[in-house]
């Protein structure tokens, strides 16, 4: 399967933050924000990656992650220069897809959880239909929403309504089968001008096709639009990681723990972020080797 990550737009509520640099590049906490969307993708077994941005950003997206080859990876980038919406990402990778299914994640959005391996990896084996994942949010007019029934599947789906149905936010990770592009090119534009996620996602709920999973309550789904939840994040991830010793969405640790690549590539991995905390726990887990589980690894770390 392969996988999109729409990193485009301006940035606006982040200025002046955003001014020369583009959002998905800023930290949270100890890499930078686009390494989140990319761990995920790894998770659900991804490796043929798109990244799609603004053309003046791919010259520095290149800079940070390359062709992403030292994580086994093979990420290529496509161009979204204006704000056109999410659903115009799938019309712009139609070549890239090539009539198969594939995700679609947004590059500012932050998956942490026990059991989502397992999420990713179930809605990827649905070569049929679409999957969104549906999140408990405090401020559903903010997202995509959704209307669940009692067997929490989907009744309804709208965009930033002003009086949400329900508090059911539709969160920035969806799975597609390869009609996507085809429903995605029959999509006028909102009021907002934009082709809207939403309503993809709602052809796919009036075909009977839309599957939703629930991220349940001990699971976080972060975004990072304003200042403030940029620092939230950072700080959440902060905690987490200094809490167990453990990293969370390390690109190293993932491709070598799935034998994309090899001892020697992890060694020069961690020659490249030498100096650092983060390089320092790369050669931390070398040493303790691959076999081990969470457990094992908590306790020669500690
Ligand atoms: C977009 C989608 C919305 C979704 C959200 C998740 O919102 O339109 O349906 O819930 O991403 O992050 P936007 O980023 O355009 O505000």
């Amino acid at each position: 399967m392969k996988g999109i990550i729409l990193a485009g737009g301006t940035g606006t509520r982040l200025y002046p933050l955003t001014h020369a640099i583009n959002k998905h590049l800023l930290p949270i906490y100890d890499k930078p924000l686009i390494y989140y969307p990319i761990a995920t993708l790894m998770l659900a077994n991804i490796r043929e990656i798109l990244i799609i941005t603004r053309s003046e950003d791919v010259e520095l997206y290149k800079s940070v992650l390359g062709h992403g080859q030292q994580w086994g990876l093979k990420i290529d980038y496509a161009i979204q220069d204006q704000p056109r919406g999410i659903a115009e990402a799938v019309i712009i990778g139609e070549k890239f897809i090539n009539a198969e299914p594939f995700a679609l994640i947004l590059g500012d959005n932050l998956f942490f959880g026990h059991g989502f391996k397992s999420m990713l990896h179930e809605a990827s084996q649905n070569r049929q239909g679409a999957t969104i994942f549906c999140y408990w949010v405090v401020d559903p007019q903010r997202f995509g929403v959704a209307e669940l029934d009692k067997y929490n599947q989907v009744i309804s789906l709208e965009e930033k309504p002003q009086s949400p149905k329900s508090n059911y936010a539709v969160t920035g990770l969806y799975f597609y089968d390869a009609q996507a592009v085809e429903f995605a090119k029959q999509l006028k534009p909102s009021l907002r001008g934009e082709l809207e996620i939403t309503d993809l996602n709602r052809i796919y709920l009036e075909k009977g096709l839309l599957k939703s999973v629930n991220l349940h309550r001990g699971f976080a789904w972060l975004d990072t639009g304003t200042h403030e939840s940029l620092m939230d994040a950072g700080n959440y991830i902060a905690t987490i990681e200094k809490r167990q010793g453990l990293k969370v969405a390390c690109l190293e640790e993932i491709a070598w723990r799935n034998n994309w690549i090899t001892d020697m590539e992890f060694l020069s991995c961690y020659e490249n972020n030498k100096g650092s905390s983060y390089g320092s726990y790369l050669k931390q887990i070398f040493h303790i080797g691959k076999g081990s589980d969470d457990s094992s690894i908590i306790e020669k770390i500690a």
